[in-house]
């Protein structure tokens, strides 16, 4: 039941300290006092300079989240990430409704800072896990593949940010109107599922439309590339593909040696022809699925190749019938790091970055 929870239930959230003042990560916030939680977050593109950036809208350390990542981001590696700084996200798909409890009381078990789910709508039990985000009063919410309408209303309700996943501006759009917090704006060069315009052309095209914040996701795993997010309106970032490569990510040791070893070139996108493009490193499962696309073979015969296969990259390694999701971003990764190391990395480079923009 998607029953109605006072706005003062929702999780604390503890102050933040923004680090994108050139000054110490302990310095206060650089764009005002933090937002409650429960506060709606505040208008405009971050381009500007002036307007919230996404650490201080959630309340968390650095204006970067973890993107959801089905059969990877559990919760005790979103807890690690809310631990290091950002905000760590549960990815529910492909778990149930009694999973995705048990995944968030972990994680509540690890930290109490701010952290996420994020729901695949396309899930068959989505109501369920729907109902358990409003019962567990979930800090963040973000959506992925589909439309989270039907449900936004109960989640604000209980005091939950919602943040959808969108590719394009006309789902922004729609997504503002049925009363989204902010937006993320992937774009095509991010792995998993993804849509054709790339971030470089999406995120200043959403946040030029929109009255609320926009993330940018896609290709961002640099502090150079997280400037470039700023410069483009974004509030702040949501990276996926180099948190993999992170000590505490969950992956198989071969995924990540996968990644390690990627270049600029080594992603490639499989599904456009059956209607689920999906970017991941090359290998024998990619080639398979893209000769079967080019011999216009059958719905069972695309199932029976793709069913279960991030599972077997994440879980298992199979290095030849595994799908190794990733972005293009791989080709820049080059060591395992914890989480800690890799946010503060970002930062530092973001600031030195920033600093050594041509004045003109
Ligand atoms: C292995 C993997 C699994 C993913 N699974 C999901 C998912 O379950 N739900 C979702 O909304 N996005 C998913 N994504 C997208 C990420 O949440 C994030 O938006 C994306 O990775 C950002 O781009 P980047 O890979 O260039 O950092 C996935 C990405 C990867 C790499």
């Amino acid at each position: 039941m998607l029953d109605k929870l006072s706005v003062s239930d929702a999780s604390p959230i503890t102050a933040a300290t923004s680090p994108l003042a050139s000054a110490p990560d302990t310095a206060p916030l650089v764009a005002g006092a933090a937002t409650p939680s429960t506060a709606p977050l505040a208008t405009g593109a971050a381009a500007s300079g002036t307007a919230a950036t996404l650490d201080t809208l959630l309340a968390i350390r650095y204006p970067l989240m973890q993107g959801g990542m089905a059969q990877i981001a559990t919760g005790r590696f979103a807890a690690a990430v809310s631990e290091a700084g950002a905000l760590g996200i549960i990815a529910a798909g492909a778990k149930s409704a009694a999973q995705l409890r048990e995944e968030i009381q972990t994680l509540r078990a690890i930290t109490e800072r701010p952290f996420g789910v994020n729901v695949m709508l396309m899930a068959p039990d989505v109501t369920e896990i729907a109902a358990v985000l409003v019962e567990e009063r979930v800090p963040v919410i973000t959506t992925g593949a589909g439309n989270p309408a039907a449900y936004i209303e109960a989640w604000k309700n209980a005091g939950c940010k919602v943040i959808p996943v969108v590719p394009s501006v006309a789902l922004a759009q729609r997504m503002q109107r049925f009363g989204a917090d902010a937006v993320i704006a992937e774009g095509t060069e991010s792995g998993g599922h993804v849509g054709e315009t790339t971030t470089m052309a999406l995120v200043p095209q959403v946040s030029a439309a929109l009255t609320i914040p926009t993330v940018a996701a896609g290709g961002i795993a640099s502090g150079r590339q997280l400037c470039a997010a700023f410069a483009l309106g974004a509030c702040g970032a949501q990276m996926g593909t180099a948190l993999l490569v992170s000590e505490e990510c969950p992956i198989h040791e071969n995924y990540k040696t996968a990644l390690l070893k990627a270049r600029d070139t080594g992603t490639t996108v499989t599904g456009r022809v059956t209607g689920t493009p999906v970017r991941l490193l090359k290998n024998q499962m990619a080639r398979e699925y893209l000769k079967l696309e080019q011999t216009g073979a059958s719905r069972d015969q695309f199932e029976e190749l793709a069913l279960g296969s991030l599972r077997r990259a994440a879980l298992e390694g199979d290095q030849q019938r595994g799908s190794f999701m990733a972005g293009q971003v791989a080709g820049q990764l080059t060591q395992i790091e914890p989480l800690a190391k890799i946010f503060a990395r970002i930062m530092t480079e973001y600031r030195q970055v920033r600093e050594g923009l041509p004045t003109l």
